[in-house]
């Protein structure tokens, strides 16, 4: 069982991340961390913990930052509706986020657990920057660290930059030369990794509460990626990071040496690849994803809420 702590600013496709993760058998869910990003981290933190109480998933919900670390805020209503989950009428959680600090209790995991916790950040890293800054003697006791963000090819902000990204350019910076064991899941990969109209329809049809809903939540995400993009099927994302954790078959990778650029005029926010490979390696990079086997994998582990 690998032990995560997930990072994330819910968000359609996070939440399909968070109930991966919370009923699969090979992954320990230990807490679930909020940032501002998809939506401002109010509701972000509202949306984990209104998530894990309808799925029953009994985790703690840390509530993370409210702004990046020096850029103005940018948020995604286009995609995923004011309260960054829209589309179903979500009741309000009962569920109380904690009141510990979150750095401190990713910290404090760390150290219980040397070498044994990844962290899995499908937001903008301005939780793990701060976590980086703040435990630099840490950083290389964390297992791995898996993010969704960046894009190789194409970014979906702007031409060059993805949104995790974008909207912490300088936290990106730091993470990527933390020193962490880094593994990307970039855009090139998660628009591979799309849920088609029937296949949302399907999941409407289950008879649990929270997977039914999530169908539902899926359709309105399925109809911005089409208003937005014209696309037909939405990437899901974030759920690639732990479908990598649970069946790391499913992809294909490479190593590269990336940066993030925060000075270019039309470049600020993008991950800069080295594809030629001239620089050592500083991060693993998925690259490809079997879509079948990996929604069959999503429908078998949603089956069991
Ligand atoms: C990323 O941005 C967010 O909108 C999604 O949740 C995902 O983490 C894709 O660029
Ligand atoms: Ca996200």
């Amino acid at each position: 069982k690998r032990k995560i702590i997930l990072d994330c600013d819910p968000g359609h496709d996070d939440a399909v991340a968070i109930l991966l993760a919370g009923i699969s058998e090979k992954i320990d869910l230990l807490g679930i961390v909020s940032v501002a990003g998809n939506s401002y981290v109010e509701n972000t933190t509202r949306n984990a913990l209104i998530l894990t109480e309808m799925g029953k998933i009994n985790v703690p919900v840390f509530q993370g930052s409210a702004k990046p670390l020096i850029r103005d805020q940018i948020v995604a209503p286009d995609i995923h509706g004011e309260s960054g989950l829209e589309g179903a009428n979500l009741p309000l959680p009962t569920k109380k986020v904690e009141e510990k600090n979150y750095l401190e209790f990713m910290a404090e995991k760390v150290k219980e657990n040397p070498g044994k916790i990844t962290f899995v950040a499908v937001g903008p890293l301005t939780n793990i920057a701060k976590f980086a800054l703040n435990y630099p003697e840490l950083v290389s006791q964390v297992e791995e660290l898996v993010i969704m963000g960046g894009g190789i090819e194409f970014g979906n902000v702007k031409p060059r930059a993805e949104f995790n990204i974008y909207a912490d350019p300088e936290a990106a910076q730091i993470v990527f030369n933390a020193g962490f064991n880094l593994t990307v899941f970039p855009l090139d990969v998660t628009h591979q990794a799309k849920i088609h109209m029937n296949e949302i329809k399907e999941m409407q049809k289950f008879s649990s509460e929270i997977v039914s809903k999530m169908g539902i939540l899926l359709e309105f995400f399925h109809q911005t990626y089409y208003d937005v993009f014209k696309i037909e099927g939405a990437p899901l994302h974030d759920p690639c990071t732990i479908a990598y954790l649970i069946k790391p078959e499913l992809f294909e990778f490479k190593e590269y040496y990336a940066q993030v650029e925060v000075k270019g005029e039309l470049t600020y926010g993008e991950t800069v690849v080295d594809y030629w490979q001239f620089e050592k390696p500083n991060s693993k990079w998925a690259l490809k994803v079997n879509r079948e086997e990996f929604i069959k994998l999503l429908f078998e582990e949603l089956k069991k809420y």
